[in-house]
């Protein structure tokens, strides 16, 4: 399968799925086994239940199949498969291999890292493929964090989950990304990270800390280079990490609670996919309308943050005009 070379242009989300595993893993269920409680966790993270399960793999491709069904297509009209994932199923080769076999995706595929900015990361270049001439992009972020977490690690174990969240972007004449940040400061990579074939190893309260401030600039660089102001905001999908975070960015940015995605209560932090999961969720909410402004934001290791501001056209979620 190769990719071709068409026409320059814009972008645009056409359709969008998730998937998330079968097996929901309570605060409860971590409370009988760990030296925690629902309590501590609902009131320091906003989680809880995570979900537990799968493959990368597998999650990508039903997350990755509902977006092509909601835009009536299938694989032989993608030219790109982009897999957002900090878990793979191998090291080599790239999940999203498997992927683009699984949908028939008639062009190129490739895995992408950068932690929970995955998909923000994913999305920039996705519009950058679609800007060099492909015709059709299928981004997905999916993770199965739960096989690299230690689940004896009552710091860790509480927050990491599984899923997936897709979309499909289409080439038009005008351009849902009206700006972007994109960051990386590698000096900090320890504070978060897992060696190969190792678990994930976190200094919560350093990433706390870091998370709010990368947020809150990130998220005024992509504004500021729109154009555009927090009042202007129809929706913020932060990356769900922990609900703390989010209220600390979203309030030092002047969001009100009501305009934000939220969806770590039930997934916990799915790192790549949890974005995708959050915007599907609001998506199906009917919360986005046509010409909406809406601003993704995320961080995680590397330290890596992304934000990105998007003018809501092509397709309109059911239930808005
Ligand atoms: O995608 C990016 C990935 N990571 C993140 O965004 C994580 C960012 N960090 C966090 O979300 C928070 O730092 C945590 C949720 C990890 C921890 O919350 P915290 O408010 O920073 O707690 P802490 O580490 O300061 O611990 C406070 C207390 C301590 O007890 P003492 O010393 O006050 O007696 C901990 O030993 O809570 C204790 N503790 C727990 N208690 C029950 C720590 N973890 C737990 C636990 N259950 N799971």
């Amino acid at each position: 399968m190769t990719t071709q070379r068409q026409t320059g242009s814009g972008a645009t989300i056409i359709g969008w799925g998730t998937a998330l595993p079968d097996t929901i893993v309570t605060n409860a269920d971590l409370e009988a086994r760990l030296d925690t409680n629902d309590a501590w966790i609902t009131e320091r993270t906003g989680i809880r239940e995570r979900r537990h399960g799968s493959t990368t793999a597998a999650l990508a491709v039903r997350a990755g199949r509902a977006a092509l069904d909601m835009a009536g297509l299938t694989g032989a009209d993608v030219d790109f498969v982009l897999l957002a994932t900090t878990s793979p199923d191998y090291q080599i080769p790239s999940t999203a291999s498997q992927v683009q076999e699984e949908l028939a995706i008639a062009g190129g595929a490739c895995d992408l890292n950068a932690a929970c900015s995955g998909f923000v990361y994913g999305l920039v270049q996705a519009h950058g493929l679609i800007a060099m001439g492909l015709g059709r992009v299928l981004l997905i972020g999916a993770e199965t964090l739960s096989r690299v977490t230690d689940q004896d690690d009552r710091n860790t174990a509480i927050l990491f989950g599984d899923g997936a969240g897709a979309v499909l972007l289409e080439a038009t004449d005008h351009d849902q990304l009206l700006a972007f940040d994109l960051g990386s400061d590698g000096s900090a990579r320890t504070l978060l990270d897992a060696p190969i074939g190792g678990y994930i190893r976190m200094n919560g309260k350093e990433v706390f800390r870091r998370a709010v401030t990368v947020m809150v600039d990130s998220a005024r660089a992509s504004m500021a280079d729109a154009g555009v102001t927090a009042a202007d905001l129809a929706l913020v999908v932060p990356h769900q990490a922990n609900i703390r975070i989010i209220e600390a960015a979203c309030s030092r940015l002047e969001v009100p609670t009501d305009r934000v995605a939220t969806v770590l209560h039930e997934t916990g932090n799915t790192s790549s996919a949890s974005i995708p999961l959050a915007l599907v969720r609001a998506l199906e909410d009917g919360r986005v309308g046509e010409n909406d402004l809406v601003l993704l934001v995320g961080f995680g290791a590397g330290m890596s943050w992304a934000s990105a501001v998007l003018r809501w056209t092509g397709r309109i979620p059911e239930g808005r005009t």
